[in-house]
């Protein structure tokens, strides 16, 4: 039998929200097993949490530095592999850059940092040590997204023409919302949560699907992001118009004060020929339309041989039993594991790459900078971003 892939993890301690769902992914795919972590920032808790979830307790660990220091001491074949990453955006850069010096490969939660500059920091790191990194934007790991992908390239709706996509959420709605949760108060502090509010939480998963979905990147934004809600210093609301590199042109709305949204992230991709629309909180249709033709819904399922090949690849059950967000985050871990077990041979671990990450926190910046600047229109790779 194939060994599994030894993981570490930093964050996702008790009570935290994102951490449990990367280990419920990572156990989807039968190939991980989490041996190692430091869950918290208090050492404590850390240990106990580790202890908690099954851990040997000589790897549940105080600190992050601890368990890359004290894990390079173990056999090759008893170390982590690889680290997964889920604290708030903040310490990113710091643990990443800690992993792979410590020859440790890296999957990231989104965003790849707080601020540009250590997303850069990133990219360097990665590039010296040659080893792998992914940033998990699980809703690229759906289906029907992989599908809209495939026939977008395949030129089945054209040249794109115009794209809108939007990512609204109501959980900070109010301003006692600021300081009702944990994942509240960090998302809101500029220490924190980095230079952007609502944009980097939810505005940069909108990016990458844009950019994922057209093949084409995002050159640059014209903005107006807000705070809408008195008594926070970072944007809860926000919209961009914004061109890629074709020439198109689209519109991307990132807001967490929309009453009434839960998880609402939707895209429409128009061309010359036709148009496709998913949403994600009704992952399991896909539309696509063209002019003078009735609408035609796609489904998943490993037995619906119109779809791609990758497509069909990121299905586990047949057509009529719904894929969700814990199986499309499942398949960002899936690649990643494949990528690690065929190390060196190819570095393509199906989640976005670090590239991607500093693509993310460009966008962000530009944002912020239009915005700032009379919604003027900013390119992401101008001089002074
Ligand atoms: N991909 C997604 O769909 C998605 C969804 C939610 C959150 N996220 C991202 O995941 C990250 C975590 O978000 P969350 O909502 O789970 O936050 P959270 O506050 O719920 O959890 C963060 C955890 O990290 C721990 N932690 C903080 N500093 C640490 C350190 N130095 N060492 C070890 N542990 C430390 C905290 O104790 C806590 O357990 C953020 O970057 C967020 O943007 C991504």
């Amino acid at each position: 039998m194939t060994k599994k892939i030894r993981m570490g993890m930093v964050g996702g301690g008790s009570g935290a929200l994102i951490g449990a769902v990367h280990r419920t992914a990572a156990n989807i795919t039968g190939d991980i097993d989490l041996v190692a972590g430091a869950f918290s920032s208090d050492a404590d808790a850390s240990r106990a949490f580790g202890v908690e979830l099954g851990l040997a307790a000589d790897r549940a660990y105080g600190t992050f530095a601890e368990m890359f220091a004290r894990e390079a001491e173990l056999p090759p074949h008893e170390r982590i592999q690889c680290v997964s990453i889920v604290t708030p955006n903040d310490s990113h850069a710091d643990v990443a850059c800690a992993a792979l010096s410590a020859g440790v490969h890296v999957i990231c939660d989104k965003p790849i940092a707080g601020h540009l500059e250590d997303a850069l920091r990133v990219a360097r790191a990665v590039d010296q040590s040659g080893l792998l990194f992914g940033l998990t934007h699980p809703y690229v790991g759906h289906p029907l997204v992989i599908e809209a992908r495939e026939r977008i390239a395949a030129g089945e709706i054209g040249e794109v023409r115009r794209v809108a996509v939007s990512y609204l959420q109501d959980w900070l709605s109010r301003a006692e919302d600021t300081k009702a949760s944990k994942q509240a108060l960090w998302r809101s502090d500029p220490a924190r949560s980095g230079e952007a509010g609502a944009f980097a939480d939810i505005g940069t998963h909108a990016f990458n699907l844009v950019e994922f979905t057209t093949g084409l990147s995002i050159t640059e934004v014209a903005a107006e992001l807000r705070t809408v809600v008195a008594g926070r210093t970072l944007d809860d609301d926000g919209a961009a118009m914004f061109h890629l590199a074709n020439g198109a042109s689209g519109l991307l709305s990132a807001s967490q004060v929309c009453s009434g949204a839960l998880n609402a992230l939707r895209i429409e991709i128009y061309g010359d020929a036709g148009s496709i629309f998913w949403a994600q909180e009704a992952p399991n249709a896909m539309t696509i339309k063209y002019r003078g033709q009735p609408d035609q819904v796609l489904r998943p399922g490993t037995n619906a041989g119109y779809l791609s090949e990758p497509a069909i690849a990121a299905c586990r059950t047949p057509g009529g039993h719904p894929k969700g967000y814990l199986e499309a985050f499942a398949n960002l871990y899936a690649g990643f594991a494949r990528a690690v077990r065929d190390y060196p041979a190819h570095g393509d671990t199906g989640c976005a790459s670090v590239a991607d990450g500093v693509a993310g926190m460009r966008f962000i910046r530009a944002a912020l900078l239009s915005s700032r600047n009379e919604s003027a229109w900013t390119r992401l790779d101008g001089g002074d971003n």
